[in-house]
């Protein structure tokens, strides 16, 4: 079926939000400060004036994705569902931080075909097993390690590290302020336009 489209292009959009449409997609394992980020991210961006949205896999998985579980096919259909979001999200204008655990490599690929090479960045949140577990925000990892949860990020289930993220962002070693300036900095630099 051949696409449509009126007569607003991408630049329209763009002279109107000062910003050129991006997806941060931030993976890293549970634990290891996706939702954190976003979430300050967004609050920083909006402040400035810059329409944005957080697409959260926790928030996808009540209704988009309520149907799928945490098998390798169903969290790549899940990713598949929200890369097409937010592609159109981004046809809107608006700049999405999608915030999914999205482990494997070639699903994060996918996701990056899927909303364009140009408006993707990949962006990896450094965070060991050991470190999220110890953090445990959720008190996931005790479940999974007591075996209560299959398919667990890092326990029991893998997680690929990008070999050549587009950013990569240390949750660790700094604060949650200069882990979000990392990625801040780099939208200011290429995509946000002064008023
Ligand atoms: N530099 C940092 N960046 C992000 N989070 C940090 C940082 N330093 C400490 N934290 C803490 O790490 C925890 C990260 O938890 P968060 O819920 O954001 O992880 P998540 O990646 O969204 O996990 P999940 O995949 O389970 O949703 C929070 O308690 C946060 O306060
Ligand atoms: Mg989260």
């Amino acid at each position: 079926m051949q696409r449509v489209s009126g007569s607003v292009g991408d630049l329209d959009r763009a002279r109107l939000f000062r910003q050129k449409a991006v997806t941060v997609w931030l993976t890293g394992l549970s634990g290891a400060g996706k939702s954190t980020l976003a979430y300050e991210l967004e609050r920083r961006l909006i402040g400035l004036g810059h329409p944005c949205y957080v697409l959260d896999g926790d928030n996808i998985r009540h209704g988009l994705g309520s149907d799928l579980g945490f098998s390798k096919e169903d969290r790549r259909e899940n990713i598949r569902r929200v890369a097409h979001v937010a592609r159109l999200m981004n046809d809107a204008g608006l700049i999405v931080i999608a915030a999914l655990i999205s482990p494997m490599n070639e699903d994060r690929a996918m996701a990056r075909e899927i909303i364009g090479d140009e408006r993707f960045v990949e962006t990896y949140l450094s965070a060991s097993v050991d470190d999220c577990a110890r953090r445990d925000p959720k008190g996931l990892y005790a479940k999974a390690r007591a075996g209560e949860i299959a398919s667990f990020t890092g326990v029991s289930a893998p997680y690929e590290p990008p070999a050549n993220p587009d950013l990569r962002v240390d949750t660790v070693g700094q604060s949650k302020e200069a882990s979000v300036s990392g990625i801040f900095d780099h939208l200011n630099k290429a995509f946000l336009m002064k008023s």
